[in-house]
């Protein structure tokens, strides 16, 4: 974190350095020259128009095709539109979150039988990487997951991971852990045939590791944003029984159903206001808070000479709550995303260019329905007024934790 910061926090410090004028705002980072991107035209320049000026290290999950479901593919855009099989493998989707969602009902009712009050995670983070895990590779994780979140957890809280996800980026004495992470990604890969497997351009190129590494971090990414997403968004709802009301009244327009029917998943117009609720609390509180890019060559950005090597963060965080682009930047107000009247690049929870979120279309969608199938059945409040607070790390840690009061909807 930047050492010239004194005191603050990286959030404060990122968000005192942004009430600058200038577009590009310069500061020591552990003793390197580093610049905090401060306007949505030269993010857009650093993600997506120049994008080639810096480095941006590929990402293997299009290599993982050979092993992926067709649901799978659908989620990260790996299936054309207009292939016929698009339309099966969005069914397929929404039949597991579908699933998925009614399971979660049934384990928040069976912990309502002892208190009312639920802590979020990390039991969103093991019922998510479940849901992503069937949706991905068509695997059952639920034995699973408690030990890989956890694992993952914690190498997050001892920044034990720098940007990289693999095992080489870990300490010699986590390996171990790494290795009890790899038993479950394992069973994804034996799930395979393994001629499938060995003839795999990945595997025979890099062999084992950056195999495993590719479905991990596509594991991660994946979970680890969607089930921080709704946290953030449960928090800010539960606040705002107006908002509740209203997307309630929204999930009962299609009359016939007792349960959500699926289609409305597919209908934009009947979770309007779920949508916006989802992007209102994206924007206030973005799981990927900071995206981090190295020059490949000096580059001049605004005003400024940027020389190779040195470090450009892109600050989702600052610029999503920038009174420059956004009235009442600080209020939870879901309707203003009715109208797109903020510049392109001051919303960006998803980055942008090429390595923009494969998933941004699909997560929106499911986490508008999973918001909406909470809602339907259970109004949500919090009796405790203490304030969560963030805890920017990787992603935008809720802390110490987001608890929620569930109560019947009678
Ligand atoms: C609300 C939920 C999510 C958020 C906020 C989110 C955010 C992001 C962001 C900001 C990036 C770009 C990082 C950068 O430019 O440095 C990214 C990349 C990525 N995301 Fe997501 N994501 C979410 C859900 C998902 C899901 C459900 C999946 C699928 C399993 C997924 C898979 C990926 C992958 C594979 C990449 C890497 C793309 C690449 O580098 O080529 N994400 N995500």
């Amino acid at each position: 974190m930047p050492n010239n910061s004194k005191n603050l926090g990286p959030l404060e410090f990122f968000s005192s350095i942004s009430a600058s004028d200038s577009d590009l705002v310069g500061f020591d980072q552990h003793g390197n020259h580093t610049w905090l991107v401060n306007s949505p035209e030269l993010a857009k320049r650093v993600l997506a128009s120049e994008q080639s000026s810096f480095i941006n290290p590929t990402h293997e999950y299009p290599h993982l095709r050979s092993i992926l479901t067709d649901e799978g593919k659908y989620l990260l855009k790996l299936i054309d539109s207009r292939n016929d099989k698009s339309s099966t493998a969005f069914k397929k989707l929404q039949n597991k979150l579908f699933n998925h969602t009614s399971a979660l009902i049934l384990s928040i009712e069976e912990k309502l039988t002892t208190n009312k009050s639920i802590e979020l995670f990390p039991f969103l983070k093991e019922w998510m990487m479940v849901l992503l895990a069937d949706i991905l590779f068509d695997v059952d994780a639920s034995p699973d997951a408690k030990e890989f979140v956890k694992t993952w957890d914690i190498f997050e809280k001892n920044s034990l991971l720098a940007h990289e996800t693999s095992a080489s980026s870990l300490l010699p004495e986590h390996q171990q852990e790494w290795q009890s992470c790899n038993i479950f990604v394992s069973k994804i890969i034996q799930k395979y045939k393994y001629d499938r497997f060995e003839n795999h351009k990945v595997y025979q190129r890099d062999g084992y590791e950056v195999f495993t590494t590719a479905i991990t971090r596509t594991l991660l990414n994946g979970y680890n944003g969607m089930a921080t997403a709704l946290g953030w968004t449960l928090d800010l709802v539960r606040k705002d029984a107006k908002i509740q009301q209203k997307i309630f009244q929204e999930t009962q327009l299609n009359k016939d159903s007792s349960n959500i029917e699926l289609e409305q998943i597919a209908d934009l117009t009947n979770l309007k206001l779920a949508i916006q609720t989802v992007k209102e609390s994206l924007r206030l509180y973005p799981p990927a808070w900071l995206l981090n890019r190295t020059a490949l060559l000096d580059i001049k950005l605004g005003e400024h000479r940027v020389f190779e090597g040195q470090g450009v963060c892109v600050c989702p965080y600052t610029l999503q709550r920038s009174p420059k682009y956004w009235q009442k930047a600080d209020r939870f107000l879901p309707q203003r995303f009715a109208q797109s009247n903020h510049p392109e690049f001051a919303f960006i929870p998803f980055g942008g260019g090429s390595r923009r979120c494969p998933a941004a279309g699909t997560s929106l969608l499911m986490l508008a329905y999973m918001i909406s199938a909470l809602l339907k059945k259970f109004k949500i409040t919090n009796s405790s007024s203490q304030p969560v607070a963030i805890w920017p790390l990787i992603s935008l840690k809720p802390f110490p934790n987001i608890t929620i009061d569930f109560e019947y909807r009678d």
